[in-house]
């Protein structure tokens, strides 16, 4: 059977764009079938008369010539009634697209967030780009959207484009070549901002020094140093002669893309005239195809400009975007495939460490070195070792925040790998070093931590016991319903301790974890509660018929020494491993450090 990391080769690169972004339209049609149909139909049906008007334009001048007033009516109704439906259909879908729009965003990113949740663990640590990749995806989904848009916006355009060079062919075939002279304003304007954003760029420096001055010399802050030392009128002269500095490469590059931006238009203007001087003088044509060209080739240069506009467009953001969707859906898929052993229901003998090495992805210090360990089922265990040991790695590692390194974890004979990690996590409860300050109602604060029971008042409050932190809920102006942090509307703000104990009892909502990590969730409480508290605990993980593991990383040796086993790390080693006797009777690191505790005690 291949490791998770073998299935995941040859997932490096970004899947081909096309198929990217014909797969985000399916996916939004899967979400919004009708909206997704209506939004592109009702863009197409609004492009149309537009590109019809040349037509209505034609018969007009047919009528007016021909002296047939009913065709003069008819296409005179026909301009009308064109020009209101462009009006009324671009209303009507860009209203459809918005609501299009709005709730495929939603979508999108419920999607997104779900298959980043399920990429739990990187495999690639040598690989920051593929973090990257995340990362941009998290903040291109809010835009992701656009994409449709873009999308039919584009077909559109394409629409109005192949409605215009029929009309014109229809008077010759020749005249389809106007499109190709529109194309000199098109390579233009695509150029043109890139000139002078690159012009904008070369100037940022000396407007970022111009704003730097302005700030200086308005601002509040400096405003006592600028006039003790009487800076004022220099500053303001700097900043004069530092903004002239940033914008003089933007104005010759404005002026220098204007001037070909001209003669782009100068060529196509040619063609234009070339070409009604060729349909009336050469071909001899009577003036209603005069007139068809004069309207159809006046429309032809903006409708290609803003194909191959949109075009680049869809080719920039969108379709990156895109891929990045596309890649990280085949990604959480392969690590699901690889997922293939089930979370056991109990551990019978234990979670065990087979050589596990870990670095932080991009970084190359080795912070858990060769590390071999069991801890036993129904067992207590604690974790020592000086800070920046590797405690808190070790109990991500865990959690499978992180894939180790080399070296395995099993669980029993499972490779932890294997497991799905949403399965696992299900199964996980706790408090990290590092928790979160959730701003919600108390009673979600802490139901959070088993989001099924988010609703349940009893587990809540059976939560806050196992945690101790009744005292704080009785502190809050209105107990359970308090709003937490002081920017929301009548918002309490809670001490550090406070919140420490909150995230203690979300860690405490599941009732049956087969391992249970607190990692320093008591530090900035007082020894005799964190004892009491862990007393508690052990007790439960001993009763436990799943065999649950605690994991208790503390500097508090009063603590540590009821754990069944300590575990003592140093430098990223594991360096002695046994029950507090055992460990003080060997008289390592972990009897030293015990003697300078209980020595400040006494
Ligand atoms: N996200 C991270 N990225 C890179 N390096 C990290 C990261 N988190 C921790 N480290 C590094 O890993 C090493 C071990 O950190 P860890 O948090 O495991 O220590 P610890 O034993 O829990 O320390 P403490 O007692 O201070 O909580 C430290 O040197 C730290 O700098
Ligand atoms: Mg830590």
């Amino acid at each position: 059977m291949d490791s998770p990391q073998k299935r995941l080769e040859g997932l490096d690169e970004l899947p081909p764009a096309l198929s990217s972004m014909w797969r985000l339209c399916r996916l939004g049609y899967r979400h919004e079938p009708r909206l997704m149909l209506w939004a592109f139909v009702l863009s197409q049906l609004a492009a149309l008369p537009d590109a019809l008007l040349a037509l209505w334009l034609m018969l007009l001048g047919r009528g007016v010539i021909e002296s047939r007033p009913w065709l003069v009516t008819g296409s005179a109704i026909g301009l009308g009634v064109s020009a209101t439906a462009t009006w009324l259909l671009q209303t009507v879908s860009t209203r459809v697209q918005r609501r299009f729009r709005d709730k495929v965003t939603i979508a999108l990113e419920s999607h997104v967030a779900r298959l980043q949740a399920s990429i739990v663990t990187i495999a690639h640590h040598e690989r920051p780009e593929i973090l990257d990749r995340l990362a941009m995806l998290r903040d291109q989904v809010f835009v992701l959207d656009h994409m449709y848009m873009s999308v039919f916006a584009t077909v559109g355009w394409i629409l109005r484009l192949a409605v215009t060079l029929a009309l014109l062919a229809s008077v010759h075939v020749a005249l389809v070549l106007l499109a190709v002279f529109a194309l000199p304003t098109v390579w233009v304007s695509t150029w043109r901002p890139a000139v002078e954003r690159a012009a904008l760029q070369s100037g940022a420096q000396a407007n970022r020094l111009a704003r730097h001055l302005f700030t200086t010399a308005t601002t509040a802050p400096p405003g006592k140093e600028v006039r003790v030392l009487g800076i004022g009128d220099k500053l303001v002269t700097e900043r004069r002669s530092a903004w002239e500095m940033g914008f003089a490469p933007i104005a010759s590059a404005r002026w220098a893309t204007a001037g070909w931006q001209a003669l782009a238009w100068a060529i196509f203007g040619t063609a234009y005239v070339g070409a009604i001087v060729f349909v009336s003088a050469v071909l001899g044509r009577p003036a209603e195809s005069v007139l068809l060209v004069l309207a159809a080739g006046a429309r032809l240069s903006a409708y290609v400009g803003a194909t191959v506009g949109e075009i680049g467009f869809l080719r920039g953001f969108w379709m990156d975007g895109s891929r990045r969707l596309a890649w990280l859906e085949d990604y959480a898929a392969a690590l699901e495939a690889a997922a293939d052993a089930p979370v056991p229901d109990a551990i019978t003998r234990g979670i065990r460490f087979d050589r596990v090495s870990f670095a932080y992805p991009g970084t190359s210090r080795t912070v858990l070195d060769d590390v071999s360990l069991t801890l036993p089922a129904g067992s207590v265990v604690a974790i020592v070792g000086e800070n920046g040991a590797g405690k808190s790695t070790l109990v991500k590692l865990l959690a499978r925040m992180y894939e180790p390194t080399s070296g395995s974890i099993f669980v029993d004979d499972r490779p932890l790998a294997r497991m799905p990690a949403a399965g696992w996590r299900a199964r996980l409860a706790g408090a990290f070093q590092d928790f979160y300050r959730f701003e919600f109602q108390v009673r979600h604060t802490v139901g959070l931590g088993d989001v099924t029971r988010l609703h349940d008042s009893i587990a809540v409050e059976t939560a806050i016991g196992r945690a101790g932190a009744e005292d704080v809920i009785l502190k809050l102006p209105s107990g359970l319903d308090t709003q937490l942090g002081p920017t929301w509307p009548g918002g309490s703000e809670v001490s550090f301790g406070q919140w420490q104990k909150l995230a203690l009892a979300r860690g405490f909502m599941r009732d049956t974890p087969l391992l249970l990590v607190l990692d320093e969730p008591t530090a900035a409480l007082d020894a005799e509660t964190e004892h009491a508290l862990f007393t508690r605990y052990a007790a439960a993980a001993r009763n436990s018929s799943s065999g649950r593991i605690t994991v208790l990383v503390s500097h508090r040796f009063s603590t540590v020494r009821m754990a069944d086993l300590i575990v003592v790390l140093d430098g990223s080693r594991l360096v002695d491993v046994g029950t507090h006797d055992e460990l003080m009777a060997r008289g390592g690191q972990y009897a030293e450090l015990y003697a300078i505790q209980a020595k400040a005690y006494q």
